[in-house]
């Protein structure tokens, strides 16, 4: 299993990640497999242990949740007229309440800088199209989310990596790579379009169909926000089996109660 695991997060490395491309020059892997590989497999799921976790690098505390959140951001329109588009994926404590702004470690000042450094163009040109910042300077809002949300990821922290082979800002790269990586799972538009709800200048939605169609798809009740009336995030809530890495996101049911009115909720056009 630990092979298996290993065997994936090497080829997920090749394909995604510019950087280890020079690995095949020194013969030498320029970032080693993350100490979280090692993590056991029977390591409890974050916020459902019993007992002290002692390898906190296998294990998210205090923050257990996951939210991953999406932005329909129709007024002003930004990001793709068919996609709910990126906001961030956030760790709450296990009781619902949040820590932001960690000092964990140090907070960066511009992600594309990193990615760049790192070759990491074809997440850079997803992130482009995809993580919209409704005021425009989508790396202000990358930055934002990683200072204040990545930050409070434990086993991301570099003490987490191979110290020998830790290259700065390996960590913050793998924040938003697995951030994406979340985001591409979850279609939003295409599954409310799939049971009928698409945007309409006219057209008004209860609050309960647009959550249970969500629900069918995700496993788990989801979160809904509005502004006013008008639909403006959705949010999908994991629980984590070991490292944010090399770990897996398990759905779980929302933990938080939508405001949204129950009638006449507006699904707006971009
Ligand atoms: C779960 O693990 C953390 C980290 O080791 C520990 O601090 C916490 O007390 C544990 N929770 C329970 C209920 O034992």
């Amino acid at each position: 299993m630990l092979l298996t695991l290993q065997a994936a997060f090497t080829l997920f490395q090749i394909t995604i990640s510019g950087a280890v491309i020079d690995t095949f020059n020194n013969q030498e892997p320029l970032i080693q497999p993350y100490n979280a590989l090692d993590c056991p497999i029977d390591i409890p799921l974050s916020c459902s242990n019993k007992t002290e976790v002692e390898n906190s690098c296998c294990f998210e505390y205090p923050s257990g949740i996951f939210l991953q959140a999406q932005f329909w951001d129709a007024r002003p329109s930004v990001g793709p007229k068919d996609m709910f588009t990126m906001h961030g994926v956030w760790p709450d404590r296990c009781d619902g309440s949040y820590d932001q702004f960690c000092r964990l470690f140090s907070p960066i000042k511009s992600a594309r800088a990193i990615l760049e450094q790192f070759g990491e163009n074809q997440l850079l040109d997803e992130m482009d199209r995809v993580w919209k910042n409704i005021r425009g300077n989508d790396d202000y809002l990358w930055v934002h989310e990683f200072n204040k949300h990545g930050t409070c990821m434990n086993t991301l922290k570099p003490s987490c990596y191979d110290q020998g082979n830790y290259r700065e800002n390996q960590n913050v790269v793998d924040f938003y790579k697995r951030s994406m990586q979340l985001f591409k799972t979850l279609p939003t538009y295409q599954w409310l379009a799939q049971s009928g709800i698409v945007p309409s200048n006219s057209k008004l939605y209860t609050r309960e169909e647009i959550e249970s169609s969500l629900e069918e798809h995700f496993g788990h009740p989801v979160f809904v926000s509005c502004r006013g009336n008008m639909l403006q995030e959705v949010w999908y809530f994991y629980k984590l089996h070991g490292s944010i890495v090399a770990g897996d996101f398990v759905p779980i049911d929302t933990v938080r109660a939508s405001r949204c009115p129950s009638k006449g909720v507006r699904y707006l056009p971009k």
